[in-house]
């Protein structure tokens, strides 16, 4: 046997790294963050062990422990005070991300991302201005152009308080638009939107939905979120966002969905940002409990998949664990 061409010489120590093709490095990474109002203690997440909700006032803190670790850039939820049909806390001066926002622009050199969305801040859990009589017709969800104008103020007032990129989540057609033109009214035309371009309804954000409260009250997000059967129509829904002049386009989940991760750095030349989501962690964390799995090999591995896929940026709750590993 004459065999000229053998892959193995390539990885034995000291060449693998010199061949190797792609890295996880702390600056790619974006820590959530989770800041409650209605608590001024640390709320451990059962789901998500190692998370918990933290109060405004120890946002600060939660965020220096973050920077510490390498990771240089957060995103932020909220669990707001109060709830109601429109989700009005969510775009209020003193609301919780605001409050927390404010705080750490002020206090730290973190790179600030802010969730905009309203099913945290709606009493009914979704995503924007509900349909009349939807809780009684699982056809009716949310009124799209409607809810336009409320991302538009919530983005602004997340600008205002020093937001240093906004990160639109409800899958509200034209949203990416909305808020554009809502901060460059505002003169915040330097702060860019990292669209949730491509957001499955996956039953992946189980965990979060704990963590930040938002689940729908009835029904389900269907209506709104992409089909996890589609992939052509991923497509369509970055070349919208595009077109509407999102900044960054995040692909979420992320494991289950490498093959849009890859689709869309082909297709577009726009920074690609994979969200590792709550479920995806919870699953790693519940076997590593178990004793079935390494957490930090896996965690590493994932990691670099997306990477490998054509990820540039990515959100993950390993982040702290991952840059400390590094
Ligand atoms: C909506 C939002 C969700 C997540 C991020 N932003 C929940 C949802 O769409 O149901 C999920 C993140 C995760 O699971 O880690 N504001």
């Amino acid at each position: 046997m004459n065999l000229t061409d053998r892959p193995r010489r390539l990885r034995r120590d000291g060449v693998r790294g010199l061949v190797s093709e792609n890295r996880v490095s702390a600056s790619d990474l974006i820590a959530p963050v989770f800041v409650d109002a209605t608590t001024d203690e640390r709320i451990p997440i059962e789901s998500m062990p190692g998370h918990e909700r933290v109060s405004v006032d120890d946002a600060v803190d939660r965020v220096e422990e973050i920077l510490e670790t390498g990771v240089e850039a957060v995103m932020l939820f909220g669990i707001p005070e109060s709830k109601d049909e429109l989700g009005t806390r969510a775009w209020a001066e003193d609301g919780v991300v605001q409050r927390a926002t404010r705080d750490i622009a002020a206090e730290t050199d973190a790179y600030v991302i802010t969730d905009v969305c309203l099913c945290e801040y709606t009493d009914h859990g979704h995503c924007g201005v509900i349909e009349d009589h939807a809780d009684e017709n699982p056809t009716l969800t949310v009124k799209n152009d409607e809810t336009l104008d409320l991302l538009g103020k919530i983005a602004v007032s997340h600008a205002e308080a020093g937001a240093q990129m906004v990160a639109p989540s409800s899958m509200t057609d034209g949203m990416v638009g909305a808020i554009r033109e809502a901060l460059d009214a505002e003169r915040f035309d330097d702060v860019p939107i990292m669209s949730y371009a491509v957001k499955y309804q996956s039953a992946f954000y189980g965990p979060f939905r704990d963590a930040a409260d938002g689940a729908p009250a009835f029904g389900d997000r269907r209506h709104y979120q992409m089909d996890p059967a589609n992939a052509r129509e991923a497509l369509r829904e970055a070349r919208l966002d595009v077109e509407q002049g999102a900044d960054v386009l995040m692909i979420k989940p992320a494991l289950p969905y490498l093959d849009i991760v890859n689709a869309i750095r082909r297709e577009f030349d726009h920074p690609v940002a994979a969200y590792n989501v709550s479920g995806e962690y919870a699953m790693l964390q519940a076997a590593a409990e178990k004793g079935w799995l390494d957490l930090e090999e896996v965690a590493m591995e994932s990691l670099v998949s997306m990477k490998r896929a054509g990820a540039d940026l990515i959100l993950t709750y390993f982040a702290e664990q991952v840059a400390d590993q590094l």
